[in-house]
């Protein structure tokens, strides 16, 4: 099997590690790529944005599957042009991944089809938004519509603040209306499916941290770290998941003529009536894949080429006994500015610890020296029997990197290691 792997991230990289180990794989090829991906890839250097281009590579190397990483590229369709001149992709159609790129979408599926959600309404101009939030009160929820990369949503504990974030919402949205939610209060996880059509195949779940600073301290950020399994996510709650949000809405999405194929993340609130939905990713989250491939115990090609060929009815996914955890490593002043171009040094070292993969996030190659080049930089990933295990292996890793420029959050874990 040939594969060409889309993306450049951490993310990537961990799906470029899995699917380099598969016994199917003689050829992977990644667009564009990074250097933690060339160990395990032929880089190769096409404009994604170019459908055709793609397409056509993909015949003149006689690829048999092409996997999609990151959202955009579904959203913009690449995997209807390509499906459409016969390459398999793992990776829903545009209008599937409607389910990601459209928060009025998803809430309207979800209301439709009884799959528990926070209630909601929709706004086109400020004004009514303004009158229904001091009517809902505080704590409430705004949401600009489309993708706005984890920015567009406003969680407002104040009334004060509800006010404010309607102005950002608006600015952000464009022409579309405004989504306000009520707050969900629980803790949060992430459940990950891999589905085609009707069938729904559970994966696993895991938990990221959002927020820069330990202690969940400090602005959002697209993930400093996640581990998996997520405590929260018992037996049981991954079954109400299943039946009550993932499943219904992927027999929703063949009913109304998309039916979606691919892997579904689900961000749900565990709260004390039992699962609801947050919101949906048509993609494996970033850093949250990192966790889910080290844990993974079977063939990954093997699972995406059964999703694509309608076959996964036939699948069952086993996990390895063991708990695995990434720690983001990121340049200083992320969120914010940062400067790029800073040596990394260590990364061998690091990378011999006991149950340690580094994965590459934003590097560069300069020369013969690795350097930083993205805010987020390195997932320094580690599986262990305990997640007390995994979590120290991880922090011994990032100890034995060299790079002054990098910082991490010390308490990735925390929630479910001081849980009671
Ligand atoms: P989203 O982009 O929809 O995932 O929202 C970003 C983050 O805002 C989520 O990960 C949650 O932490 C928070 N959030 C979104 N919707 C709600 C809600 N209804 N109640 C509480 N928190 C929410
Ligand atoms: N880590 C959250 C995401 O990938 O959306």
């Amino acid at each position: 099997m040939k594969v060409l792997l889309i993306g450049s991230g951490g993310r990537e990289h961990a799906l470029a590690w899995k699917l380099a180990a598969s016994p199917l794989l003689t050829k992977l090829y990644a667009s564009p790529g990074n250097p933690g991906i060339a160990q395990e890839a032929e880089l190769v250097d096409l404009s994604i944005t170019d459908h055709a281009a793609v397409a056509a590579f993909c015949k003149d190397r006689k690829i048999d599957l092409v996997v999609v990483g990151p959202e955009a590229p579904l959203v913009a369709g690449l995997a209807d042009d390509l499906t459409a001149q016969g390459i398999r992709v793992f990776g829903p159609s545009a209008k599937a991944a409607q389910l990601e790129g459209s928060k009025r979408f998803t809430k309207k599926i979800a209301v439709e089809n009884g799959i528990p959600t926070g209630a909601y309404a929709e706004f086109t101009g400020a004004e009514a938004a303004r009158d229904y939030v001091r009517k809902q009160g505080a704590p409430i929820v705004l949401k600009a519509d489309g993708l706005h990369a984890g920015k567009g949503v406003v969680v407002a504990m104040t009334l004060d603040e509800a006010l404010a974030g309607i102005e950002q919402v608006f600015s952000m949205g464009g022409s579309d209306p405004v989504v306000i939610e009520e707050f969900l209060d629980g803790e949060e996880a992430s459940f990950f499916c891999l589905v085609d059509g009707e069938t729904v195949v559970p994966l696993a779940s895991a938990q990221d941290h959002k927020r820069i600073f330990d202690g969940d301290k400090g602005p959002n950020t697209g993930g400093m770290g996640a581990y998996s399994p997520a405590p929260v996510m018992t037996a049981e709650m991954e079954k109400r998941a299943l039946e009550e949000i993932v499943r219904p809405t992927a027999q929703a999405l063949v009913r109304m003529g998309m039916p979606y194929r691919g892997v579904i993340f689900a961000g749900l609130m565990i709260t004390k009536d039992g699962p609801k939905l947050i919101e949906y990713n048509a993609r494996f989250g970033d850093p949250e894949c990192q966790v889910l491939m080290t844990r993974l115990k079977d063939d990954l090609l093997t699972l995406l080429l059964a999703t694509c060929d309608g076959t996964l009815d036939k699948m069952s996914v086993r996990w390895r006994d063991e708990h695995a955890i990434t720690v983001v490593m990121a340049t200083k002043g992320y969120p914010g500015a940062y400067e790029s171009g800073s040596e990394i040094r260590g990364l061998d070292r690091a990378g011999e610890v006991d149950g340690v993969t580094v994965f590459h996030a934003g590097t560069k190659r300069a020369g013969d020296r690795i350097v930083a080049s993205g805010g987020r930089v390195l997932n320094v990933t580690a599986t262990g029997k305990t997640l007390q295990e995994a979590q120290a292996r991880a922090y011994r890793a990032v100890d034995l990197i060299d790079w002054p420029q990098g910082f991490c959050r010390r308490d990735i874990g925390w929630r479910a290691l001081t849980r009671t």
